[in-house]
């Protein structure tokens, strides 16, 4: 059985993408691809079927040499059953994800992705969608830092 994580943000083409590929990242040179299993998705249905932003992908292929890989789906309520953490990008989608969940039994999955950070003091990821080049590099130097985080909590808690 391995760890399921769920990254979301709004279009799954930014920011939650660029999470699941810098964690796919991070696992594959742990060589914990067995044990932990990454995806992700949106709470909205805009850009289903979409693959990441160009402007996205080049910044990740820059600033890491990581392709962005995957394409957009929209959140489901089966995905709580069928993922261990559900990591939100900002609190909008974290209120957009918990209101999917209206008896909150599935509320301790669902955590801020910068929870995890260790070197910014940022409390979201921004939604770098309307923005210039450097908020995707800011949004590729934030997801580094909280992978790197998250992948020390999961393997210091057992989780995997
Ligand atoms: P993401 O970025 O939530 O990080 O994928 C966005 C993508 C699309 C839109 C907004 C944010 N949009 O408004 O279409």
């Amino acid at each position: 059985m391995s760890y399921k994580l769920l990254f979301v943000c709004l279009g799954n083409i930014c920011r939650s993408p660029s999470a699941e590929n810098i964690m796919n990242y991070l696992i594959d040179q742990a060589e914990l691809s067995d044990r932990i299993l990454c995806d992700s998705a949106g709470t909205s249905s805009y850009h289903i079927g979409s693959p990441p932003d160009r402007r996205m992908s080049a910044a990740a292929s820059t600033k890491l040499g990581i392709k962005l890989q995957g394409q957009a789906r929209q959140l489901q309520k089966s995905d709580f059953q069928e993922f261990d953490l559900i990591l939100a990008m900002d609190r909008d989608n974290y209120d957009n994800i918990i209101a999917l969940d209206p008896t909150g039994q599935y509320h301790h999955k669902v955590l801020l992705m910068c929870e995890f950070c260790s070197r910014h003091t940022l409390k979201e990821v921004p939604d770098p969608y309307y923005g210039g080049t450097e908020g995707f590099n800011q949004v590729i130097d934030l997801l580094l830092d909280a992978c790197e985080g998250l992948l020390q909590h999961i393997v210091s808690a057992e989780c995997c």
